[in-house]
């Protein structure tokens, strides 16, 4: 493929993990501060300003939004200096503005990128997510078992006991059956208020977090940018669009999906090979936050390469402007 040829991802991927600083850097004041638009406005802001430096010719295709709803980073927007290869861009400047806003763990700065239409057009209704790290066969558990026999599954895979599995949930009402019954499995729950990219990511590094299978419904951008990661950290995800009304079939629909019961896998989810990077703005067990000294500040970046399966995790120390 022409476009994967002329995709230096490893010259690019160090200008993706400033693109990732800069917007966690801008957010650093506002950690915090009850304003979770501000903080996503300052994210935003730098996150653009940075990305058009680089030399791509690239294309937002998870963004901020539609054109109407959103003034920057919008899906369709043209991002980068033009120079360069073509490639699709997946963000998220603030994965977490709630978690920014009351200085609660796991907010991140994300963002991917990729060769031109490799990575999916998800429109921004709900996503059905299942995901588990690293190491086992592929289809462990699949979307179409219950949660509790998702569980029995990974236990055997693992060689261990449904009770020393972690299913790791977003707390919402619309997850409490789910949520029943991963507990009447035995299995334990670590429960996220927001911020399921980082949720889904944590599997991948099941040792240091604790955290062994994601499940539940979150946003479908997020699922793209998770599956981004994964596919870099190595691990199995799902993902099955949710539409609750004609609207969001719609956007699907703009999207260019006609198969709205599709199941998507990581490689459905993102085809090609990918670099990702995402900066902690809040405290996590993936990256450090943001650590605020009088008259500096240091962020922790994790940039990963699917080619090579390359993670490195870089400290970036700065003078507080
Ligand atoms: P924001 O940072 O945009 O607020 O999103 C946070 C988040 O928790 C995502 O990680 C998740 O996919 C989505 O919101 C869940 O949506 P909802 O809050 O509607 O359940």
């Amino acid at each position: 493929m022409a476009d994967a040829v002329e995709f230096h991802d490893r010259l690019l991927s160090l200008g993706l993990a400033r693109v990732s600083e800069a917007a966690a850097l801008a957010s650093a004041r506002l950690i915090g501060r009850g304003d979770e638009k501000a903080a996503d406005q300052a994210a935003v802001n730098a996150m653009r300003d940075q990305l058009n430096l680089l030399d791509i010719n690239g294309v937002v295709v998870i963004g901020e939004g539609e054109r109407d709803e959103a003034p920057m980073l919008f899906i369709g927007e043209k991002v980068g200096s033009g120079n360069g290869p073509a490639v699709d861009i997946a963000l998220d400047p603030l994965e977490g503005t709630t978690l920014t806003a009351k200085d609660m763990p796991n907010a991140l700065t994300v963002i991917a990128m990729a060769p031109r239409g490799t990575l999916l057009h998800a429109p921004d209704v709900y996503m059905e997510k299942l995901a588990i790290g690293p190491g086992y066969p592929v289809d462990t558990v699949t979307m179409d078992m219950s949660p509790t026999e998702r569980i029995a599954a990974l236990a055997r895979a693992k060689g261990c006991l449904p009770s020393d599995i972690t299913v790791c949930i977003l707390e919402r009402p619309r997850h409490e059956a789910m949520i029943a019954e991963v507990r009447e499995s035995g299995a334990a729950i670590r429960l996220i208020t927001d911020g399921d990219v980082a949720g889904v990511i944590h599997c991948a590094e099941a040792e240091i977090t604790g955290i062994d299978m994601y499940m539940g419904s979150g946003g479908a951008p997020e699922g793209v940018l998770a599956a981004s990661a994964l596919k870099c950290m190595g691990g199995q995800m799902y993902g099955k669009l949710l539409f609750r009304n004609d609207d969001e079939r719609a956007r699907a629909a703009r999207a260019g999906i006609t198969d709205l019961n599709r199941i998507y896998t990581r490689d459905d989810l993102v085809t090609a090979d990918v670099i990702f990077a995402a900066t902690g703005v809040t405290d996590g067990s993936i990256v450090h936050g943001i650590k605020r000294e009088i008259g500096w500040l240091t962020t922790e970046t994790i940039l990963m390469r699917s080619k090579t399966g390359s993670v490195r995790r870089m400290s970036y120390r700065t003078p507080m402007k």
